[in-house]
């Protein structure tokens, strides 16, 4: 498959939202969080989603240059208005919010309405993480998950995430969709011609779907836990709980009315999403030293199969993060290549050069 030079990657990324009328600050901030997707391996929320952004702006349901204001807060808390802005402009500005009452309450709680989609959850919660706090971020989405014994989609894939920093620069980092799978990870097994795994969607007919096209089309993700016999209402018990802290807390749309996104979207999806920052400071001492032993006792645990170690939560996107540092690019299925030289010729940029080793 191409490869791609990772500031190659990035400065593609820049180019195409400044290109649509994003604010070179806003277009960088939003790459950062596109680049940290492919480089950790989550090619679903990369460039992947970087035409449905563009997409956005172009027809109106993101503005660019729009920036997040309070509307309410009190010392740990603030109810933020994310006026529709990029999703990399109010994942910013909230989590700096949160950790700045963090840094004055021990606790910083952010909830915002009106929100675009905001990639990667973890992202969020590794902004406070990197300044010493307990980051946790979510958002709501649009409604493609079906509740146990449901025929009809209503909830999301509603993420959940928490970082925890370690110390030495280590940290326990869980960041997950409620569903089986983010739907972005059916979109890349489009790209790539394979079969989507069992358990992860519905065919139009009920069953399972193998075709990735299929599951795409019909919208219809399984909870994280698959079937009521395996234990799905807890995905969907733990997407509803995102549901309460992100449009429960901001006044957004709740996941089952927040439109389809699709190429043509004009309406704001209004979505809501939740950043909470914790200082364990506050609590006993010696935080990192605690979760730096869960993460060595967790990876020393003798594994089933002595060539897959056990990981703790996290350590697949560092290892993944560290290897695309050592190739300096990103792989790319041809099939996406192909679609960014499209994207590339319509809002009249240079296209993504390939490396050539
Ligand atoms: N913005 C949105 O609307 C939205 C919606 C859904 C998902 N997402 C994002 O999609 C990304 C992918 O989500 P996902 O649920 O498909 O991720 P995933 O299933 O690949 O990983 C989920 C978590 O499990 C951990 N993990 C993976 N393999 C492991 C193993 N063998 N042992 C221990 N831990 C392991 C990972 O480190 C991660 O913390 C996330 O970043 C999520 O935030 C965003």
């Amino acid at each position: 498959m191409p490869e791609v030079r990772v500031e190659e990657v990035r400065r593609f990324m820049v180019e195409s939202l400044v290109a649509v009328g994003a604010p070179e600050t806003e277009a960088k901030r939003h790459a950062d969080l596109l680049v940290h997707a492919d480089s950790a391996g989550h090619f679903s929320h990369g460039l992947n989603r970087l035409e449905l952004y563009i997409n956005d702006i172009k027809n109106g349901a993101t503005n660019p240059t729009a920036r997040p204001v309070i509307l309410q807060e009190s010392g740990a808390t603030a109810w933020v208005d994310g006026c529709n802005a990029l999703g990399a402009t109010v994942g910013h500005f909230c989590m700096d919010v949160a950790v700045r009452k963090a840094r004055e309450c021990g606790v910083g709680w952010v909830a915002a309405k009106r929100c675009n989609h905001f990639g990667m959850a973890g992202y969020w919660a590794l902004q406070a993480e990197k300044v010493g706090m307990i980051g946790m971020a979510f958002t709501n989405s649009a409604p493609i998950m079906v509740p146990t014994r449901s025929k009809q989609s209503a909830t999301g894939t509603n993420p959940i995430s928490l970082a925890a920093p370690a110390g030495n620069g280590d940290s326990l980092v869980l960041d997950m969709a409620t569903t089986a799978a983010a739907m972005g990870k059916i979109e890349v097994l489009i790209h790539k011609g394979e079969p989507v795994p069992p358990g992860w969607a519905l065919g139009p007919d009920g069953k399972l779907a193998t075709d990735p096209q299929v599951a795409f089309d019909t919208s219809r993700l399984l909870p994280l836990g698959g079937f009521e016999e395996t234990s799905g209402y807890k995905g969907f018990g733990l997407s509803t709980m995102v549901e309460v802290l992100c449009s429960g807390l901001s006044g957004s749309n709740a996941t089952h009315n927040v439109p389809p996104w699709t190429h043509n979207q004009t309406e704001s999806p209004n979505m809501g999403q939740c950043f909470i920052a914790v200082d364990p400071e506050r609590f006993a001492p010696g935080f990192t030293t605690r979760v730096a032993d869960c993460l060595h006792h967790y990876r020393n645990l003798e594994p089933v199969n002595p060539a897959l170690p056990v990981l703790a939560p996290g350590d697949k996107e560092k290892q993944s993060a560290a290897a695309t540092q050592h190739r300096g690019t990103i792989i790319y299925p041809q099939r996406q290549i192909d679609v960014y030289a499209r994207v590339a010729k319509a809002i009249g940029i240079e296209p993504m050069k390939i490396h050539s080793a």
